[in-house]
């Protein structure tokens, strides 16, 4: 079969007749395909095996026919060779949570050809499998920086906030460190052969705009500026407030959720200026097929009236999801329900 560009050629700007579609946690629990894999493994043993991660990151692509696939890992899967130690419970949990200049002092930089050789490995393995392209990701450091700190997810991150105002210097440090391992993890995925990269700063939204602009923004520029060979799409989830700042960046597409408009995030982000990923509700998954349809033509129909359109959903689709209603969603914006 010829190779589907569709997802190319949106972050390229060019103008095509439908959008292409994929999901952020597209492979995962909601497949009984993916249950069956990891039945037998560890979260963090699949992570770490080139062909399980392979035949996993192919499990939607076969079962859906997505427009393109993503890299099976985690986000936090380069931290654990700074000196992290990591475990999946399912939820991230860390025994040694950085909390001080001393514990930033030792973490070290990781040199991915070295530290996550598997993650390369099924890069190479999976351009090779695949007739779509292949997009690579990362954490970006703030988020992953959260995890660092408060050791697992948390409701008001007051760790790394506290951090951020009376340890500048241990932030500084660890966001430095992050800043320059992402970085490399991402440009080695690029070399390795991934057409796009995504940096996930999922919790990017629980900081003040001003806070965004002076602790997060910095980093994440400095990562958009040196990347090279591949088109980024950056996600902050709960961005609104502070997406003027991020519309400084120099990246080519930018992830909205759910709960912003396409249209109004393109406004504050500066008109026309990027491509645009989502924003459908990973929670009306569950609804009916009336429901499912009413708010992908909404989302379809603001996406025509952008630079470009990648639909996807708001953020990571859910364990419980049906998958007749992915089935049905992933049809409809084909253009085949
Ligand atoms: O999109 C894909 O299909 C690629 C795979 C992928 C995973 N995690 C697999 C995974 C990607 C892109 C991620 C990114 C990730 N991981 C993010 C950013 C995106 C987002 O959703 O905000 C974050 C914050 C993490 C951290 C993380 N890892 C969490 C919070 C969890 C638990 C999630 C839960 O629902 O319980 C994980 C574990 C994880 N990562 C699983 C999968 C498939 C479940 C592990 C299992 O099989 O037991």
């Amino acid at each position: 079969m010829a190779f589907n560009d569709l997802l190319l050629r949106t972050l390229n700007g060019e103008k095509t007749d439908r959008p292409p579609v994929w999901f952020m946690r597209q492979a995962g629990r909601y497949m009984k395909e993916y249950r069956e894999v990891r039945s037998k493994v560890t979260f963090l043993e699949l992570c770490k095996s080139p062909e399980l991660c392979t035949e996993v990151t192919l499990q939607p692509i076969r079962a859906f026919g997505f427009d393109n696939a993503i890299l099976f890992s985690d986000i936090l899967i380069p931290v654990e060779p700074m000196g992290i130690e990591l475990d999946f419970n399912p939820a991230p949990l860390i025994a040694n949570p950085v909390r001080t200049l001393a514990d930033a002092d030792k973490l070290r930089e990781i040199d991915p050809a070295k530290d996550v050789p598997f993650v390369l490995e099924t890069v190479k393995m999976l351009v090779k499998a695949l007739d779509v392209p292949l997009i690579g990701f990362s954490g970006a450091p703030f988020t992953l920086a959260c995890y660092m700190v408060e050791g697992k997810g948390s409701k008001n991150f007051e760790h790394i906030k506290i951090m951020m105002h009376t340890e500048p210097k241990a932030y500084a440090v660890l966001m430095e460190k992050l800043t320059n391992s992402t970085l490399k993890y991402l440009q080695a995925q690029v070399d390795a052969g991934a057409h796009v990269v995504q940096m996930f700063d999922t919790w990017a939204g629980i900081l003040s705009p001003y806070d965004y602009e002076k602790f997060v923004f910095p980093y994440v520029k400095y990562i958009v500026d040196n990347i090279k060979g591949a088109p980024m799409i950056y996600f902050a989830k709960d961005s609104y407030s502070f997406s003027d700042t991020m519309g400084k960046l120099n990246c080519a597409g930018m992830g909205v959720d759910w709960k912003t408009k396409l249209v109004d995030a393109d406004a504050k982000l500066g008109a026309g200026k990027y491509v645009l990923q989502g924003n459908f509700d990973p929670v009306l998954l569950f609804g009916t097929k009336e429901a499912i349809k009413e708010q992908a033509d909404q989302i379809l129909a603001e996406g025509k009236t952008l630079k470009g359109h990648i639909f996807n959903l708001g953020h990571g689709i859910l364990p419980t999801t049906p998958v007749e209603n992915v089935d049905y969603l992933v049809k409809l914006v084909k253009g085949q329900a």
